[in-house]
């Protein structure tokens, strides 16, 4: 089998990627290791940046979102009894989307499927064949059938735990990483949002987030042990322990239900330097994580599309190669500044087991500055809604 751009991954980094490649006559052929729903049943983030909705929309696929998605012209910092409103409008001229990456990722398969565009699921055993020549080559297994599918360039969209990046070799290739000692416990429930924009709470006994998916569907954190475990969270345990950590006034107010769905995910950041070796460009967390506080990881994976897509179409439309050249440099500029941020707004809501009498106050006196700073309020404005690509 014979393609332009093989991409390794069918989450939403590689659909995207491939939709893109589509639109302007660029063909590939999609390799993800699960099926299908199994992709679908992963629960993410859902804040999406201006950037990936004009990517939906470029991509001719931005219907349903436009329809479903809530846009956010703010989001509430509280800590302590205090609690203020970040205006993402007036601060960054913009507001976010919200709809879920499930939802995105459902649009993403539904549009493959429409245009039948080739996805080869259950992929195993995927090997990527001479990245440092101009005919690198994928070979991988379905179903014990062996099969090899060449190509011009391949795009490793395959997540924290896929093979492409491993494909660099070690001498050349720098990972940088930072672990956080906690987890967030997330559920899903079928209730209407406590608040109708997002509260990221800092308070004494941990982290909190108000999240939602939809009018009638809501997503919450807590802050949580590493070694919790969600089966040690009753629903009752949860909704306990999410009522003490937010404002008074939305404690009241909040509407509990039976969780959906009640996971674990642990905090990091990481970064893989460069992302490209030879044909291969590694896009998304195949090539970095965030931790979730601020939800740049979708986001981020989105303005990776955006540099290589750009780069792949003027190869192939005027057969110029700086973009794709240049796409490492490109992408981890964007992608650094996205790090630092999360990072910063991670440090800035949690508790840290170690954290000292000192380390606290100066938290607060960050989040007091934040609160009456406006030139504080733009900056995190301008990180949060998205930094230009
Ligand atoms: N071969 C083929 N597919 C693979 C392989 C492999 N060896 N290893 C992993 N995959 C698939 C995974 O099954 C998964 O569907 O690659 C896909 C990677 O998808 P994601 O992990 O979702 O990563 P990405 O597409 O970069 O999405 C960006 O942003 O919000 C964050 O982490 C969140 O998933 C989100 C990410
Ligand atoms: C979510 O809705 O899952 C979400 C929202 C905002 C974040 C992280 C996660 O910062």
């Amino acid at each position: 089998m014979r393609t332009q751009v093989a991409i390794i991954g069918g989450g939403p980094s590689g659909l995207l990627l491939s939709q893109l490649l589509h639109v302007h006559g660029i063909s590939s052929v999609v390799l993800e290791r699960k099926t299908r729903d199994y992709v679908l049943g992963r629960i993410r983030a859902g804040v999406l940046e201006k950037g990936l909705v004009d990517l939906m929309d470029q991509a001719g696929i931005g219907a349903r979102m436009h329809q479903e998605g809530l846009l956010h012209q703010g989001t509430s910092i509280a800590y302590g009894n205090e609690s203020f409103r970040v205006d993402l409008q007036h601060h960054a001229g913009r507001p976010l989307m919200v709809y879920g990456q499930t939802e995105l990722t459902r649009d993403l398969y539904d549009a493959r499927a429409k245009e039948e565009l080739p996805t080869e699921f259950e992929v195993e055993n995927v090997v990527l064949h001479d990245l440092e020549t101009e005919a690198p080559s994928v070979s991988y297994e379905v179903h014990g059938e062996s099969r090899t599918l060449n190509c011009d360039f391949i795009a490793g969209c395959d997540g924290f735990h896929g093979v492409s990046r491993r494909a660099i070799p070690d001498a050349v290739k720098t990972e940088y990483e930072r672990t956080y000692p906690f987890g967030w416990l997330g559920v899903l429930s079928e209730t209407p949002p406590v608040n109708h924009e997002l509260i990221y709470a800092n308070s004494d006994r941990g982290f909190a987030l108000c999240s939602m998916r939809s009018e009638t569907r809501s997503r919450y954190y807590i802050q949580c042990a590493l070694s919790d475990s969600p089966s040690d969270w009753s629903d009752q345990a949860f909704w306990d322990e999410l009522r003490r950590r937010i404002p008074e006034p939305q404690a009241d107010q909040l509407i509990t239900g039976p969780a959906i769905e009640k996971s674990i995910a642990p905090l990091r950041s990481f970064v893989c330097e460069p992302m490209q070796w030879g044909r291969l460009f590694l896009c998304g967390d195949a090539a970095h994580i965030v931790p979730p506080t601020g939800a740049k990881g979708l986001n981020t994976a989105a303005s990776d599309v955006h540099y290589l897509f750009t780069g792949l179409r003027q190869y192939y439309e005027d057969g110029d190669a700086n973009g794709i050249n240049q796409y490492s440099q490109r992408a981890l500029s964007r992608v650094w500044k996205v790090s630092r941020f999360s990072w910063w707004f991670s440090t800035l809501m949690h508790q840290f087991p170690d954290q000292q009498a000192f380390d606290r106050k100066i938290q607060l006196a960050e989040l007091e500055f934040l609160r009456s700073s406006e030139a504080a309020q733009a900056a995190m404005a301008q990180n949060y809604v998205g930094l230009p690509y």
